[in-house]
């Protein structure tokens, strides 16, 4: 079973094929993915308007680029996949109105998936897949959520933030801190060359004792020292607050995962979303899991943030699970806002 699957919800444009037989692990076939970063980079951030515009001139083309590396044609896919949402409602259309228009063109059927179940289904396309069932942290731009996953389409939220998600964290304390978006690369770069021990950032909800988060307050005290910067920072000084920051944040999310996983009773950690490419998280991920012999997975380093790979994937593991029918109708639809919890009810 061949899967065509778009990526579109904010800005990356990303298309990949996928490859299902029988029950297997489902195999990517190619990729392609165009990010949007430099055309936002002016004005600080996504502007929705812009991402829909770009989604419509990269599509095809990115579309015509995978069926080439793949040796594939159009015709021998067996269903197009699409991100249904959440995510910004022009962009989606984009994705959503491309793909369903192949299908109907095609005479195939099309799949609208979430895309936080791409996210957290993207590690079973690494060397080193996962089992069910396992912890997820799903650390992204607008989430940050700890689940307990039993299965495609079983998630159990154990953990949420309560205000800003871990991106927002990073991208927030970026822009205070001069530094441009997308702020957690470029934030985490800087703090290379910082000390981390040089402020004491608060770590909130730490001691909650339950498996909450909560970064407004983070960005607030980033904010407080960044002021006394005045306007022209030493170097070293912004090194040391964007250590500081990753430092909160990170120690934040390997103890409530730790902490999940405990109480899970389960072994198995996997992180997901764009926060999941983050060294300073994976080192320490890496290491507290080792201590207790909890195996944890990431997604390939080119799948943590937005692509079309997870899209396709998911796609293919709910149809081999049998948690999802692909439509024929030739309609199309979005879901800008969808919780996770309600993904197996109709819009
Ligand atoms: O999953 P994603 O690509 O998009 C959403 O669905 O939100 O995640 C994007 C987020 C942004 O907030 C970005 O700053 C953050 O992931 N991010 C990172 C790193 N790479 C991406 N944060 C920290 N360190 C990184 N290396
Ligand atoms: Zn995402």
């Amino acid at each position: 079973m061949l899967i065509l699957g778009f990526e579109s919800s904010c800005d990356e444009t990303g298309v990949a094929l996928v490859d299902a037989a029988g029950d297997a692990v489902p195999r990517l076939l190619s990729h392609a993915l165009h990010s949007q970063v430099a055309m936002h980079a002016d004005y600080g951030g996504v502007v929705p308007e812009l991402a829909s515009r770009d989604h419509i001139r990269r599509v095809l083309p990115l579309t015509r680029q995978v069926l080439a590396e793949a040796g594939r044609e159009l015709d021998e896919v067996d269903v197009v996949a699409y991100t249904r949402g959440p995510g910004l409602a022009g962009a989606l259309l984009v994705g959503s109105a491309v793909a369903c228009a192949l299908a109907a063109a095609l005479g195939k059927p099309a799949l609208g998936v979430h895309h936080l179940e791409g996210h957290l289904l993207s590690p079973f396309l690494s060397a080193d897949p996962p089992s069910f069932p396992f912890v997820a942290l799903l650390v992204s731009g607008g989430h940050t959520q700890l689940m307990r996953v039993g299965g495609v389409g079983d998630y159990e939220l154990l953990g949420e933030t309560i205000d800003d998600a871990a991106g927002e964290a990073f991208d927030k304390s970026a822009k205070l801190l001069g530094l441009g978006y997308p702020g957690g690369p470029a934030l985490s770069r800087l703090a290379e060359f910082g000390d981390a021990r040089a402020f004491a950032l608060p770590r909130p909800l730490l001691h909650s004792g339950d498996l909450d988060f909560s970064f407004a307050g983070l960005k607030t005290a980033v904010r407080t020292q960044a002021l006394k910067f005045g306007s022209s920072p030493c170097d070293q000084a912004r090194a040391d607050l964007a250590a500081a920051t990753q430092a909160a944040i990170v120690e934040v999310l390997v103890k409530k995962s730790l902490a999940a996983v405990e109480r899970s009773g389960l072994d198995r950690l996997v992180v997901a979303g764009g926060v999941g490419a983050n060294r300073l998280l994976r080192q320490q991920l890496d290491a507290a899991c080792r201590k207790r012999a909890v195996r944890v997975h990431y997604p390939e380093l080119a799948l943590c943030t937005d692509n079309g790979a997870m899209i396709a994937l998911a796609a293919a593991m709910r149809l081999q699970a049998g948690r999802a029918a692909a439509r024929s109708d030739g309609a199309f639809d979005v879901q800008p806002r969808w919780p996770l919890a309600e993904i197996d009810q109709a819009a």
